[in-house]
């Protein structure tokens, strides 16, 4: 028998586009970007609460001119968002929240101090009523049960004057139904044509929040839980829904939290909508890498794989405590 000229070989040999970073490069599927992402941070009133977040190693409370710094370097980094929340005096918080659509709030105060210092970043803001109420939650309560309807009119006044304060874009993180239609249809009629909304469509009841809850006090206060009004974990479909119905009702954008243990909705939602899809990579996931990572279980690397993680889902970009580190890593 004369040898064969074509011998036996794999059918395909895929470690070949594997074999240099070189080639490696030519063939990734998606990347991430400084572009891709925006920073939350935190920004105290109240004296002597600035500084560190135990369950949050890394992240701290800023004061106003800890937040304008913060901008600073968030536009040196090429990042075009910064994401506020406010950490607000306690014995100011109440069950009525009016704090909430106060004008010099925390939040308020540091939308205006960021926008005079780099008004080419876009601001961010966080719309739920938690931060200035009583008991811990995103909407008004009453004899123990979140009031929809009335919760929205007190959003409304809250958005209007973030928008005021020259907010870029609205965060609606409370969940209650009818809050876009609500809010979209205020902003037009104030003038307000060009703030965007960045719906938290599906935001899901998860224990990933507690870090996020040190960082603003509200750890404790919570009476009971946000089970009705954020949705099931277990629910696929009516996350779908919510983010069908929210853009229905006006919303620009929308996002996918928590984030990682979500991926599946990202997807499905980037499939469906072909809408701007974020994802919040919130404090619990945050701590749970960073934590690792500072005791060395984990390397540095694993922070950019879950980044990219997000990417490959079909985000257009990530909220994450990690945004300035990730644009530090990949401009260097
Ligand atoms: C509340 C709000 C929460 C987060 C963002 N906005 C917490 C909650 O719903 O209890 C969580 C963010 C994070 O965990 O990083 N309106």
């Amino acid at each position: 028998m004369p040898t064969p000229i074509i011998a036996p070989f794999p059918a395909s040999r895929l470690r070949r586009l594997r074999r240099t970073p070189a080639i490696r490069a030519m063939v990734s599927e998606c990347d991430i970007t400084p572009a891709n992402l925006i920073w939350p941070i935190f920004v105290t009133e109240v004296p002597g609460a600035e500084g560190a977040i135990p369950s949050m190693p890394g992240v701290e409370r800023l004061t106003l001119d800890g937040a304008k710094r913060a901008a600073e370097r968030a536009a040196n980094l090429g990042i075009p968002a910064i994401c506020i929340f406010p950490h607000s005096d306690q014995n100011l918080r109440t069950e009525t929240c009016e704090r909430a659509w106060d004008a010099d709030n925390i939040g308020n105060r540091a939308i205006r101090a960021v926008k005079e210092t780099v008004p080419d970043l876009a601001v961010m803001t966080d719309i739920a009523l938690d931060p200035y109420n009583a008991n811990g939650h995103d909407g008004i309560v009453v004899d123990g049960e979140i009031l929809n309807d009335e919760t929205v009119e007190a959003l409304v006044r809250m958005a209007l004057v973030q928008a005021e304060s020259g907010a870029d874009i609205l965060g609606p993180s409370d969940m209650m139904d009818g809050r876009i239609g609500a809010l979209r249809g205020a902003l037009e009629q104030a003038g307000h044509k060009h703030v965007a909304i960045l719906s938290y469509a599906a935001k899901f009841a998860s224990a990933f929040y507690g870090p996020f809850r040190d960082a603003v006090g509200a750890s404790g206060r919570l009476v009971g839980d946000k089970k009705t009004y954020q949705i099931n974990p277990a629910n696929r479909g009516e996350a779908i829904r919510c983010v069908a119905r929210d853009l229905a009702e006006g919303a620009d954008m929308v996002m996918v939290k928590p984030g990682l243990p979500y991926l599946d909705i990202c997807r499905a939602v980037k499939d469906q909508f072909g809408a701007p899809t974020f994802a919040y990579q919130v404090s619990g996931e945050y701590a749970m890498l960073e934590g690792a990572i500072r005791n060395g279980w984990l390397s540095r690397d694993a922070m950019m794989e879950s980044l990219l993680c997000f990417r490959r889902a079909g985000c257009d970009g990530i909220l994450t405590y990690f945004a300035p580190q990730v644009a530090e890593a990949v401009r260097s």
